[in-house]
């Protein structure tokens, strides 16, 4: 999730630029750059470093013109590096472009133009939107734009300028967002209201698909047919820092609504042309080495040994390889049994957590392969482990980890799918079957979203409570595991999950009248069971949410309260079974007034043991 800025006005556009990218540092922050038209040129300025370090690099060489992009990158293809720092030039350095997203048929565009002679300088994806520019050109810049977008598939947010067609912008908005801000002898471009607000408040939100031509003059919108269309003036409200949370009252609840685009983006780039297989192009394992592991184990902490859990159950059911899942600070010092015929699993949101990178190294020193999971692409896990599966959440700002979790649970699911078909374990038929399922995801998350004013309510009822019991069986245990984190950790509530069927073993001491049990009922082959354990429960005087598939007619007989969630194939059960939590946890840490983003005694990333 990168930060996107264009502008064209009679101001300087660096000072324009330099101070949007600022308000979107905390989109991604691992390079930045900017392009100005100068004297005829576009000019490019750009390094790897915060912000900061574009800033010193202008202060000794500033760049002077009107007209301007900007960016700043949260690696995706390629790790952070000058070169690979928008925005991106062709070989003959008159076009600059800059991107969010994910060009998902790059590599293929990328092989023809260099065959047809382009010369790349990075290893992004971005690259080849600038060469693809140069090969149909028109003549003119939005013609030739709406020509390479028709070869172009996967998501994007593009500002793009040329010498070539001066005193343009062109911005285009496909599943990444983008908005306009409209000006007196000025307008803007950029991935998000805070860039703007320095400057307008009236705004343009471009909605999938369209592209606009943007000058000094004008705004001109269009659907990527070239069709006009009319757009209505958005009156921004928001002050600055709320504009940063997309209106949303906490980064965490953003962070939860970004679910369904992250999910998306997390798959895409990943799966064959037909969306039939999984393709995985980050795994670079040689010809026959997949066959080669008897045991998997899962290393982690916190809500990413929590993704770990569910990972093990899709793994062992698609490839049968046994797998163990470890928390990090144990399995550092533990001396686990490790075999050449061991693949370690690393999986770190930050990728700097100090017992998984230590349980990283100890692996690699006893030469076990070691594959991480990371939402980081320039951590230390992330350059460390020989493998990297990269979810592309986008940062992640909030101390409670969610669309980092669900992301793993995606990267987890295409790793067990990808394996499945190398063993020769896995049909052609399952595979598009469950890709097919895992493209609803979002759909379903969306319909999720939905219940929030009903959880919310729920949530405030719950929130008087200082204990809450959280129940499942099999992965539904898994995600119970990860709902009472979400709870303790930001509403301070004393929050345990449990097996369901442990409860007669010692917690159902400590059920009283009215104390609320949440029970995570999604698994059919154990339905009856998770039901007698809430009827046990409710012998005791719990007080049971239960959140079922919708169409389940027999829950509302024994549980208080029923949450019903779209169903999906049980694997992906995880997937859309831990939103509801998220917001139990949200809405309850809101009810008793806690610093939801930055709670006590806990930090985003535990970098220290
Ligand atoms: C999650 O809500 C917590 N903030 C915490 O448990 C976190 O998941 C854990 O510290 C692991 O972090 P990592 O994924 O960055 O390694």
């Amino acid at each position: 999730m990168c930060g996107i800025v264009g502008y064209v006005g009679s101001k300087n556009a660096q000072d324009v630029l330099l101070s949007g990218l600022a308000k979107l540092e905390y989109r991604g922050y691992d390079s930045a750059g900017i392009a100005i038209y100068e004297n005829g040129e576009v000019k490019i300025s750009k390094t790897v470093g915060r912000l900061a370090a574009l800033e010193s690099m202008l202060a000794d060489s500033p760049l002077s013109g009107k007209v301007g992009i900007g960016h700043t990158r949260w690696a995706t293809h390629g790790k952070p590096s000058d070169e690979n720092a928008h925005p991106h030039a062709g070989c003959a350095s008159d076009f600059a472009v800059v991107h969010n997203g994910i060009i998902e048929n790059y590599q293929q565009l990328k092989d023809r133009l260099m065959v047809a002679g382009h010369r790349f300088v990075s290893e992004t994806d971005t690259e080849i939107i600038a060469h693809l520019l140069e090969e149909h050109w028109t003549g003119e810049l939005f013609a030739t734009v709406l020509k390479v977008l028709k070869e172009v598939r996967g998501a994007y947010a593009l500002a793009i300028m040329t010498q070539r067609d001066p005193g343009k912008l062109v911005a285009v908005r496909k599943h990444s967002p983008l908005v306009i801000g409209l000006g007196q002898g000025e307008n803007f471009c950029a991935s998000d209201i805070p860039a703007l607000l320095g400057y307008t408040r009236d705004v343009l939100i471009m909605e999938e698909g369209e592209i606009a031509l943007i000058t000094d003059a004008a705004v001109e919108c269009f659907d990527l047919s070239g069709r006009p269309l009319e757009k209505k003036v958005f009156q921004v409200t928001w002050d600055a820092v709320a504009a940063e949370k997309g209106g949303f009252d906490h980064y965490m609840l953003k962070e939860i609504h970004e679910q369904p685009r992250a999910v998306r983006d997390t798959m895409s780039g990943r799966l064959s042309e037909d969306g039939k297989r999984v393709t995985l192009p980050e795994i670079k394992w040689p010809d026959g080495f997949v066959q080669t592991w008897d045991r998997i184990h899962i290393v982690a902490a916190g809500t990413s040994y929590h993704a770990g859990l569910v990972g093990k159950a899709v793994i062992e059911s698609l490839t049968r390889i046994p797998v163990d899942v470890e928390i990090a600070s144990e399995y550092r010092y533990r001396d686990p049994i490790l075999t050449a015929h061991t693949l370690v699993i690393v999986i770190s949101q930050s990728g700097e957590t100090a017992d998984t990178l230590a349980a990283l190294r100890i692996s690699k020193e006893r030469g076990v392969r070691v594959l991480a999971i990371t939402n980081v692409v320039g951590s230390s896990v992330a350059r460390e482990a020989d493998d990297v599966i990269v979810t592309w959440a986008g940062p992640e700002i909030s101390v409670a980890s969610t669309k980092a979790y669900t992301t793993q649970l995606i990267a987890l699911y295409l790793l067990a799918l990808y394996l499945g078909q190398e063993r020769g374990r896995l049909g052609a038929e399952f595979v598009a079957d469950f890709l097919e399922d895992m493209r609803e995801l979002p759909k379903r998350l969306e319909e999720i979203l939905g219940s929030s004013p009903w959880i919310e309510r729920t949530a405030k009822d719950f929130s008087v409570w200082e204990d809450a019991f959280f129940l499942g069986r099999g992965t539904d245990y898994a995600v119970a595991l990860e709902g009472a984190l979400k709870y303790k950790e930001i509403s301070y509530i004393h929050a345990e999950a449990y097996p369901a069927g442990e409860l007669k073993h010692g917690t159902l001491a400590l059920v009283v009248e009215g104390v609320p049990v949440i029970a995570l009922v999604t698994v059919d082959a154990l339905y009856e069971k998770s039901v007698s354990n809430i009827k046990e429960v409710k012998a005791r005087g719990a007080h049971v949410l239960a959140i079922s598939w919708a169409g389940d007619e027999e829950i509302g007989k024994s549980a208080d309260r029923v949450l019903y969630i779209p169903r999906t194939r049980a694997e992906l059960a995880p997937v859309l079974l831990v939103l509801p939590l998220q917001l139990l946890a949200y809405y309850a840490s809101v009810a008793r007034g806690n610093d939801v983003d930055k709670p006590r005694n806990l930090a985003k990333s535990v970098t220290v043991e």
